[in-house]
C-alpha cells in the first residue's frame, strides 16, 4: 500500500488529497493545527501529526515521528495569501510579509532536507502546490504583490529541490492547481476542489508524461517559470 504525507491537511486542496488517496486505499498521514481537524483526519482514516509549519518543535517533532517511514508521495500544499490589498502601489506591512514569507517560502525549505529522503527508497514524489501566480514569466499584474512574490520564491525552493534530490531518485513537481473553490480561493473560483485534486494527482501518478523539475498546472499544462 503506498504512502501520502500532506502537510496542510485540514481542509481546502490537502483535505481532498487525504479524501482521494484515502478512498484509493493508501496508507495517508495528514498535518493539522487543530483538534477539531486531527478528529475530522482520524475519524476519515489518515494517521495525523500536529504540524503549524512556523513553529520549529513541530517541526522537530514531525521529523522524529516520521523517522524510518518510506514515503511515496509528499504535498506541500501549507499556505497563506496574505492581505488581499497588494499590489506594487501598496507594498505589504512588515508583520503580513513576516507571515506570508515565513509559511509559504522559509516552512518549505526546513521542512525539505528533513522529509525529502523518507521518499528515495520508493523514488517517490515531492509536489509543491504552488500557483501560477508566482510565474514571473506570466505575471502581468501586480494584484496580489505579496503572494506573487511568495510563490515566486516557492517555485525556486522546488526547483532547487529537483535539484539536489533528483540524484536520489526523487521526483520534485511545481503544480498549480487551478483557482480553486475554498477558503483562500472564495465562492466565484472556477475549478472545483475534486477536480483539482483529481487532476494534480493524475500528474503525480505518471512520472513518465510528467518528468520531475517541471511546473504544471492541474490539467497537465506545462507552465512557464
Ligand atoms: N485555492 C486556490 O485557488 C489556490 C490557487 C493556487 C494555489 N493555491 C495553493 O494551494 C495551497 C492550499 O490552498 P487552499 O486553497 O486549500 O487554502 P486554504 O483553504 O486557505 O487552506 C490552507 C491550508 O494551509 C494550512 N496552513 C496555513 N498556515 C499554516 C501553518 N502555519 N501551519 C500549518 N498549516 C498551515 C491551513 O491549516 P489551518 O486549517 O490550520 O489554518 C490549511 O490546511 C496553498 O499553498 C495555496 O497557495 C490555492
Amino acid at each position: 500500500m503506498p504512502t501520502a504525507l500532506v502537510i496542510g491537511a485540514s481542509r481546502g486542496l490537502g483535505l481532498e488529497f487525504v479524501k482521494q488517496y484515502l478512498a484509493e486505499g493508501w496508507n495517508v498521514f495528514g498535518t493539522h493545527r487543530s483538534e477539531p481537524d486531527r478528529l475530522r483526519l482520524r475519524e476519515l482514516g489518515a494517521h495525523t501529526l500536529k504540524f503549524d509549519v512556523l513553529d520549529t518543535n513541530d517541526l522537530a517533532g514531525l521529523s522524529w515521528q516520521l523517522d524510518g517511514e518510506k514515503l511515496d508521495v509528499l504535498i506541500v500544499n501549507a499556505g497563506v495569501y496574505g492581505p488581499r490589498a497588494s499590489n506594487i502601489h501598496q507594498p505589504p506591512a512588515p508583520d503580513d510579509f513576516d507571515l506570508v514569507m515565513r509559511t509559504n517560502v522559509l516552512a518549505p525549505m526546513r521542512l525539505v532536507p528533513l522529509v525529502a529522503p523518507l521518499l528515495g527508497p520508493s523514488r517517490g514524489t515531492l509536489a509543491f502546490i504552488s500557483s501560477r501566480m508566482g510565474s514571473i514569466a506570466d505575471a502581468g499584474a501586480s494584484y496580489g504583490m505579496l503572494y506573487r512574490v511568495s510563490k515566486a520564491a516557492e517555485n525556486m525552493v522546488a526547483k532547487l529541490a529537483h535539484a539536489e534530490y533528483a540524484t536520489l531518485g526523487v521526483r520534485v513537481l511545481t503544480l498549480h492547481p487551478g483557482w480553486v473553490r475554498t477558503d483562500m480561493g472564495g465562492p466565484n473560483a472556477d475549478v472545483d476542489v475534486a477536480a483539482s485534486i483529481a487532476g494534480m494527482r493524475r500528474i503525480i501518478d505518471n512520472p513518465t508524461a510528467y518528468p520531475g523539475g517541471s511546473f504544471y498546472d492541474y490539467r497537465g499544462q506545462s507552465l512557464a517559470w
